[in-house]
């Protein structure tokens, strides 16, 4: 597919029309013969009139970029070649609806379509200087929601550690990022010892990638994104069930998330300094492999008793947070973007992500920019009776909590261990559990990895 912007009217294959607020106001004897209400997600193409209708109940932001992902669906199953439609509302909610929308994943289907691409013209009113830059910005945004899809979708086997890295060298690469990829070695000598337990039972080794946007301009703020990037969590010993293990692929969604938002940033062209640091390891199984009961030394000298090693993404974190503190000074933000917790999901659904931190007023913030965005997320608060859960008899911490209940917000209280004093109000850890991956396509996500955190990090950041 292929977007383009006009303010003529173009002759296309296809005319796309929203029938709004189920008002049917054109074509109204053959719409209604055809049974066709104008309700969410509903389409029907009249080719002899060489229109497609698309309902549009609603009409905010949300409600047409899912309209705008049903029509291209909808002319995805055909071979029209192109389609135009009229933009009188929001330009950014026609972009990621067709962007979004149009997304599929073939990588491995043997047999290759050989389509020809469609080319969209959105009309409208006039093409000025910011009407362009929204054009290119949502574009760009939207790439790097289906970079991260594409990373999150590719097979464990074929998407470990290493590759997650050589893909963090491309993005700094093609934006002008600086890269840092530490190895092993460099997690051994420098105390990470609870990131380092998690992946010794891998065949791929362990890399820290951390890449560093630097603005042309005096840099304002400090902002560190951090993401869980478990190519893959069997659990470890304590190993996941056959049923549950099916999708952890997918647990490598918050650093996909990262890298989706360094990949963006320069475009975004933002007076600020952001670093993207991502913990990628395989949670795997051996002889090799660290147990329940061992004791795990992170990176600020916390000792944590292991409880639970499917409880893995903590430790990785604990030291990621650990590892950007103390590599980065004067920090204004630190968001934290991981597949925690199954609980975030029974929780508040697999549509939502869980927003948490000591700072209630960030929290809120991120909620309302994560909203704002196209992104559903809400608020769970900590509380010292959930913290006490946490405690252990022989180490400072457990990793896992004394209770089955709340396991989202003590996965999150887990991670203030690791937050300096001085950080305790900056930080915010993202639960992204639920909308992470899509078992069955909702909204304009297609089935597989949605991008989840990368638009709520980007308006965030846009208005810091
Ligand atoms: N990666 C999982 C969390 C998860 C579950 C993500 C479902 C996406 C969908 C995480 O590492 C995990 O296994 N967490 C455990 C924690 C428990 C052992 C305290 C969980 O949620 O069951
Ligand atoms: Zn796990
Ligand atoms: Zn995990």
């Amino acid at each position: 597919m292929n977007l383009n912007l006009t303010t003529k009217k173009i002759q296309t294959d296809i005319e796309i029309l929203f029938v709004k607020n189920k008002k049917i106001k054109t074509d109204k004897e053959i719409l209604e013969l055809l049974d066709f209400k104008g309700e969410e997600e509903e389409s029907i193409l009249l080719p002899e009139l060489k229109k497609l209708y698309v309902g549009l109940p609603q009409s905010d932001d949300e409600s047409i970029k899912i309209a705008v992902a049903t029509a291209i669906k909808k002319l995805k199953s055909t071979n029209y070649k192109s389609a135009s439609i009229k933009c009188k509302e929001s330009l950014s909610a026609f972009i990621e609806g067709f962007e979004l929308g149009n997304y599929s994943f073939k990588k491995y289907k043997s047999k290759k379509e050989e389509k020809e691409e469609i080319n969209i013209y959105i009309e409208v009113s006039e093409i000025t200087k910011e009407v362009q830059n929204e054009f290119e910005k949502f574009v760009s945004v939207c790439t790097s929601v289906n970079m991260a899809r594409d990373f999150v979708n590719t097979a464990p086997d074929d998407f470990y550690p290493s590759v997650m890295a050589q893909e963090a060298i491309k993005i700094a690469t093609n934006n002008e990022l600086e890269c840092k990829i530490l190895d092993e070695d460099y997690l051994e000598e420098n105390g990470m010892g609870a990131m380092l337990a998690v992946g010794r039972a891998s065949r791929h080794k362990s890399k820290l990638i951390h890449l560093t946007y630097k603005p042309k301009k005096k840099s304002k703020k400090k902002i560190v994104l951090i993401g869980k990037g478990l190519t893959y969590d069997s659990g470890g010993l304590s190993l996941k069930p056959s049923d549950f293990m099916v999708s952890m692929k997918s647990d490598k969604s918050g650093g996909c998330a990262v890298l989706g938002v360094m990949n963006t940033i320069a475009a975004l062209n933002l007076p600020f300094e952001v670093h993207g640091i991502v913990g990628a390891v395989e949670n795997m199984i051996g002889g090799n492999a660290y147990k329940p009961d061992d004791v795990l030394v992170a990176r600020n000298g916390t000792t944590i008793e292991v409880k639970n090693t499917d409880a893995e993404g903590r430790l990785v974190l604990a030291d990621c947070l650990c590892y950007a503190q103390d590599e980065i000074e004067d920090i204004d933000y630190i968001l934290d973007f991981a597949t925690l917790t199954g609980a975030c999901v029974v929780g508040v659904g697999e549509y939502t992500s869980g927003i948490m931190g000591n700072n209630i007023e960030l929290n809120d913030t991120v909620v309302k920019y994560a909203n704002e965005a196209g992104e559903l997320a809400t608020k769970l608060d900590f509380n010292r009776y959930l913290k006490k859960t946490l405690k252990s008899e022989v180490a400072d911490v457990c990793n896992i909590s004394s209770t089955r209940y709340g396991g989202a917000i003590t996965a999150g209280m887990f991670l203030d261990n690791f937050i300096k004093e001085e950080n305790k109000q900056k930080w915010v850890h993202i639960d992204i559990a639920g909308p992470a991956f899509v078992d069955k396509a909702w909204g304009y996500n297609s089935a597989g990895g949605s991008g989840a955190g990368i638009r709520m990090a980007v308006n965030f950041l846009e208005n810091l």
